[in-house]
This record gives structure tokens, C-alpha cells and sequence, in this order.
């Protein structure tokens, strides 16, 4: 049996052989001669020579091998009341079908298509029929406003969007159409095409010439196959939060993803073949990315697409319900799921009504995993909870507890241990590695290991800006935290302006642009405040134009619908104050996280460089008003 510490320790001695060996799991069209590829370091690429392609991996290949009637997806959704499945034959025939209309769309290799579906199978049919020809996908989550979805489209470029006529949140039917013409019109790039997947509760009227019906235009069509690319070939874009409004791009390629999300399945998750696999996120997140379309299926397992939510649809049960109704092996979820259902059902009794029996693990992460939430877990549902830690850019875990390789002892707060592939330090200011024990920015020797970013989408400069130029040689993760004496990992706060909100990640740099485009708002700022089910919630703080008449009420309810216009609903954005002054050090720096620390009620200590520390005492007074802190 090998132990965690002899697998990561024959990683660091030889990554090249490391990879390679896990490289021939995967079903290569031309195997690669090497690895990585340093030709153009400090960016790196993996696999560059071999030629392989995603859909044949997920899909085609179960088939050939003769598990064809396999359950492939499992959609369960209450929200509508319906539940289907279909059989990796079934994927396969819809994969090539959508395919082949895509091409017959003019739609080819390296093009780039727009996603913007919800919880449906054909979401994983669209993203994969990308996939069989080489296509670059980039899913948009359907809490995004058209803004949001314009933004996307002038920088990805798209040739066509795929998109569902509506999505179904609690209580409202969402239609997407109205928001994908308002996108389309916003931005300066036009797709040629949009396919449309008609959903019975909101059709969308079609525009003749650029929109097609899903099925009508698969009609006829001829099946495509599957298209060999480069290793180093994007697989698809994702865009995330940075520190200003402009979401970064960041690029999947193909080859390093196959191998390593393909090792994942095993060696983190411990999940067989024929296994179902339950990632309750959203196709429009990494983890829905990775743990929802391309790992579960790479692996040859059944994964869940669940339309719903963890609490109201019907009730704290649903999750429990979902376990049983379908043998599901492994749950993955963020920790405010799990702070949705306590809240609901606080002695977790809701469980009694089913047979969860078939669950093994609980698997968390997307924000910090609080003590709480992990020990409730763990009472409920009798399984070990096991905490990772990871990010958009790197598409897997960085830290995690590898239960299929071994499973280490668990010590609630941390994410447990460096991953193969990834050289954790924990570095000062200056980029030398602290003290165990002792916090700091938490960095990643380059090079990151195969699946993780090259760059970011048409931006090499803005890439190695964000990552790789504060700490020379490194990754720099955004995290801060520490690591202990046995190498277990503690990750704290992010260093960036992005914030945590229920496990989506937003850029307070992009709300504060939204409220700084509000005609009576002179000057603004977004923090990021503790929340017992979110994790975190923005707050506005404004400061009005003198010559302004309204009311704080009137100007905060305005800023309300001006982020949900803007950004989306996701933002989560209901509370603004309105204050005089904000705090800023003598050379105009905004203090947002002594705001922050206000607003918790969490100790700061007062900066000397503070301009007029009397502003402090307002914010104060300012916070007071809404509540905080609570
Ligand atoms: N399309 C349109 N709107 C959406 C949406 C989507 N796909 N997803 C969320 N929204 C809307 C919600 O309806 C809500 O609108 P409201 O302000 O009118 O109520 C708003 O965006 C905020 O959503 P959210 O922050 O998710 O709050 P919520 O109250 O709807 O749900 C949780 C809270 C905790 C139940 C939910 O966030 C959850 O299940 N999270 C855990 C799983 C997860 O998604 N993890 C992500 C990464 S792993
Ligand atoms: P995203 O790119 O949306 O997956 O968000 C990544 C960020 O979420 C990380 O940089 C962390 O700040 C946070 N995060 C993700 N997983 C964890 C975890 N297990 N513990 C603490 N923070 C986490």
C-alpha cells in the first residue's frame, strides 16, 4: 500500500515520471512523448505533443469499452418535478447530434461558444458537444445579468451561444432570452448563431436568421465525431472574479485536464466506475466544471444534476432524499449548503426519514469550512467530512485529504495537505517562506502540475501580473493563511478584494464600479461582511453628491436594483449605507478591512497612517443602523 507521503514524495522526485504514468489512463489519440513543456516558462504547458480529445475520453470511449448502458447523468430536479437519466449510448448519440449541428453551424475547431444554461442535462451535452470538436466552451452562470453575459461575449468572441429559454430559481422563472438579446445588443462582438432549448415553463421567441430551435436545428444533421487536438489546446474558458470589473478569462487546456482530473477521481475521491458521483454546485462554477461534466464522466462514473436548492425545494430533506432515491456514492458541496440545511433543521432529524446508507464522504469546499458546519456534517450524516481547498484557476484541489490513497487524520479548520503537483509555501512580504505556524500569502512553486491555468484568455500580461509577478518562481493563490508542523494547511482570508458570498466568488472592485456609475454616488466602497449562512455578504458604503436630494432609502433601493441590473442577482447585494466620509490612509487608500473588521465586531488595529481616525466612529454609528455588528 502506498501512503500519502510516499505518493507526494515520488511526485516531487520525478514530477515528469509522475504524470506520464498518469497520463496513460487516458485513451490518447497520440500518446505524449513528454510532459511538461518549459519552452515558454515562467508559463507552462503539459502534454503540448500528444493529440487527444475531451468528448471520446468522457464519453465514447465508456461506450466502445461496452458500458453503454450505463447511467451517464442522472437529472433530478424539484423544482420542476421531474426526474430522468441518460446512458453514456444516449450522451454519446446527443453529444455527436449537437455536434454535427454546430458544425453545420460553421462552427470549428479553436471557435470559441457561449453556455448559458441551468441544471439540465443537455447543459453537459452542450459543453461536451463543444468539446467533441474542438471547440473553446465558456459556461456563464445563469445568476449573471446581461452586463455580465456582454462582458463574456466581447472578450471570448463566440461564434454562437447555446443557452436554455429559461432558468427556475425558488418562486420565479428566470427567462434567459430576454437577458442573452439584452447581452447581445450591449456588446460589440455578435455571435452568428444561438440555439435555443425551449423549456415548457418559458418558451422564448426566436429572432429569424441568428436564433434556432435546439432540436430543429439538430434535424437531419450529420453525427460528428470526435476531433483530435494539441495537448495544449483550450478546452474551454471560465471566467471568474479579480480585483476590478473585468472578469479574468482563465484557459483550461485539454490534455493536462484529462490526466488529472481523471487521477482525482481515484486518488481524492476515492469513486469507482459505475459509481454515482453528486456535485451539488452549478455548471456555471469550476466545480460544476470539473465535478459535475468532466471528472465523474472521464471516470466513467454516473453523475447528478440536481435543479434545485439544498433548502425550500421542498424542504431541508431534499438532500437526503436525492442520496437515497439515487445510490449516491460521494457528495460535493459548498459549506453553505450544509449552514442552509442546519439552520433549517438544527437537529439534523430529516435524515431519519431516509436511507442514506450508500453515502461514503462528504466532500467541501468553495469557501472556508467552518468548525460548526463540518462537526453538524459529520453528526448527521455519520460519514467522514472532508474539507479541500482549490480555485478556478487551478481546476483541482491544492489541498485535499486523498482518502484513495490514504486518509489522513482529519483536524477540523483545515483542508489537510499539499496536493502531488503542488509545492505549498507560505511566504512574507518580501517572498521567503515563514515559520510554520506563521501566517502569510499563500504561494505555489511553479510550475502549477497539468489541468491548471497557462494564462489568462487573450491576456499573457494581465496573467502574469495577477500570479506570477509579486512572488518571482511562484503562483500566488489570493489566499492568506498558514501551515502547521505535520504540513496541514490553514487558509484565512483572501489578500485580493474578492469576497466569498454562499460560495460564489465576487469582486468588490466590480461592485464598487456598479455604485460609482450611480448618478448621486460621489465615492463608494464594498466590503465583504461575516455571514452565518453565506459565508460573507458585500456591503455598499456611499457617499452622496452634495448636491444630492434623496434619501439614503431611496438611493440605497436604487443601488440595490442597479447590482442585480448590472451584475445579477448573485451579488447578493441588499445592503448600502449612506456615510459622510469613508476612512483612508493619508495617501488615499481606502481602509476596507478595518470596515470589514467594524462591521464583524472583530479586533484591527488602527493603521498610523490613518487620515482622520474620527471617521472610524462614524462607520460605526453608520453600521449600527443596519444591525451591525450582530
Ligand atoms: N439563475 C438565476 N438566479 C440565480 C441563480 C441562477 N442560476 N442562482 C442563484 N440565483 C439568485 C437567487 O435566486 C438569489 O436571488 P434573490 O436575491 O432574488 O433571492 C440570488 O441569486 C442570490 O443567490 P444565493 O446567494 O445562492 O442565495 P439563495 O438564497 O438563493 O441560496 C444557498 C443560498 C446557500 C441555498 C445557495 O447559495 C446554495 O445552495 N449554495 C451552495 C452550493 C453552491 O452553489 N456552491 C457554489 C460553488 S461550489
Ligand atoms: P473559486 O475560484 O470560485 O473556486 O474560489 C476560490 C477561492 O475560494 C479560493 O481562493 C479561496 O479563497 C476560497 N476557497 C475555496 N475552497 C476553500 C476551502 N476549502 N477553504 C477555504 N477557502 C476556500
Amino acid at each position: 500500500m502506498t501512503t500519502y507521503s510516499e505518493t507526494y514524495e515520488a511526485w516531487k522526485a520525478d514530477p515528469e515520471s509522475f504524470w506520464m504514468e498518469a497520463a496513460q489512463a487516458i485513451d490518447w489519440d497520440r500518446p505524449p512523448t513528454a510532459a511538461l513543456n518549459a519552452d515558454n516558462a515562467p508559463m507552462y504547458e503539459w502534454f503540448t505533443d500528444a493529440r487527444v480529445n475531451t468528448c471520446w475520453n468522457a464519453v465514447d470511449r465508456h461506450v466502445e469499452a461496452g458500458h453503454g448502458e450505463r447511467l451517464a447523468i442522472i437529472h433530478d430536479s424539484p423544482i420542476t418535478g421531474t426526474s430522468s437519466t441518460m446512458t453514456y449510448s444516449e450522451l454519446r448519440d446527443q453529444t455527436a447530434s449537437l455536434a454535427g449541428a454546430l458544425v453545420e453551424q460553421g462552427i470549428q475547431s479553436g471557435d470559441r461558444v457561449i453556455i448559458y444554461m441551468p441544471m439540465i442535462p443537455e447543459a453537459l451535452v452542450a459543453m461536451l458537444a463543444c468539446a467533441r470538436i474542438g471547440a473553446i466552451h465558456s459556461v456563464v452562470f445563469g445568476g449573471f445579468a446581461a452586463n455580465e453575459l456582454a462582458t463574456r461575449i466581447d472578450d471570448a468572441t463566440p461564434k454562437a451561444i447555446i443557452a436554455a429559454s429559461c432558468g427556475i430559481e425558488p418562486g420565479r422563472v428566470i427567462a434567459y432570452k430576454p437577458l442573452i438579446d439584452g447581452a447581445i445588443e450591449l456588446a460589440t462582438h455578435k455571435p452568428d448563431t444561438c440555439i435555443i432549448l425551449q423549456r415548457d415553463q418559458q418558451r422564448a421567441d426566436l429572432t429569424p436568421g441568428r436564433d434556432h430551435d435546439w432540436h430543429e436545428v439538430q434535424q437531419g444533421v450529420i453525427p460528428a465525431d470526435c476531433v483530435p487536438v494539441a495537448g495544449d489546446h483550450p478546452a474551454y474558458i471560465l471566467y471568474t472574479s479579480g480585483t476590478t470589473g473585468a472578469p479574468k478569462g482563465v484557459v483550461r487546456p485539454t490534455a493536462g485536464h484529462l490526466v488529472a482530473l481523471n487521477w482525482t477521481m481515484k486518488a481524492i475521491y476515492d469513486v469507482n466506475p459505475g459509481e454515482v458521483f453528486w456535485a451539488a454546485s452549478d455548471v456555471g462554477w469550476v466545480v460544476g466544471h470539473s465535478y459535475i461534466c468532466y471528472a465523474p464522466l472521464i471516470a466513467g462514473c454516473t453523475t447528478m444534476v440536481f435543479e434545485g436548492k439544498p433548502v425550500g425545494t421542498p424542504d431541508a430533506g431534499t438532500f437526503w432524499r436525492v442520496i437515497q432515491d439515487h445510490n449516491v456514492a460521494s457528495l460535493f458541496t459548498a459549506p453553505t449548503a450544509f449552514r442552509a440545511i442546519k439552520r433549517e433543521d438544527p437537529g439534523g432529524t430529516m435524515v431519519a426519514d431516509y436511507d442514506i446508507s450508500s453515502l461514503r464522504t462528504l466532500f467541501l469546499a468553495g469557501e472556508r469550512a467552518d468548525p460548526d458546519t463540518i462537526d453538524w456534517a459529520k453528526r448527521t450524516l455519520k460519514v467522514p467530512v472532508i474539507d479541500h481547498w482549490w480555485q478556478t484557476e487551478t481546476g483541482w484541489a491544492i489541498a485535499a485529504n486523498p482518502i484513495g490513497i490514504e486518509a489522513l487524520p482529519v483536524k477540523t479548520g483545515s483542508p489537510s495537505v499539499a496536493m502531488p503537483g503542488y509545492d505549498v509555501q507560505v511566504l512574507d512580504d518580501g517572498g521567503h517562506p515563514v515559520a510554520p505556524g506563521t501566517l502569510g500569502a499563500i504561494a505555489v512553486k511553479l510550475p502549477l502540475p497539468p489541468g491548471t491555468l497557462p494564462t489568462l484568455w487573450n491576456a499573457d500580461e494581465r496573467f502574469r501580473k495577477s500570479y506570477l509577478d509579486t512572488f518571482p518562481g511562484y503562483y500566488e493563490t489570493g489566499d492568506a493563511g498558514y501551515v502547521d508542523d505535520d504540513g496541514y494547511l490553514y487558509i484565512m482570508a483572501r489578500t485580493d478584494d474578492v469576497i466569498n458570498v454562499a460560495g460564489h466568488r465576487l469582486s468588490t472592485g466590480a461592485m464598487e464600479e456598479v455604485l460609482a456609475s450611480h448618478p448621486d454616488v460621489a465615492e463608494c466602497a464594498v466590503v465583504g461582511v461575516a455571514d452565518q449562512l453565506k459565508g460573507q455578504l458585500p456591503v455598499g458604503f456611499l457617499c452622496l453628491n452634495a448636491g444630492s436630494t434623496k434619501t439614503e432609502a431611496e438611493v440605497v433601493g436604487e443601488c440595490v436594483k442597479l447590482m442585480r441590473d448590472k451584475i445579477g442577482p448573485v451579488a447578493a447585494f441588499k445592503l448600502a449605507l449612506r456615510v459622510d466620509r469613508l476612512p483612508k490612509t493619508r495617501s488615499g487608500k481606502i481602509l476596507r478591512g478595518i470596515m470589514a473588521n467594524i462591521a464583524d465586531g472583530t479586533p484591527y488595529k488602527q493603521p498610523a497612517t490613518i487620515d482622520d481616525p474620527a471617521i472610524l466612529d462614524e462607520i460605526k454609528t453608520a453600521l449600527k443602523r443596519i444591525g451591525y455588528p450582530g
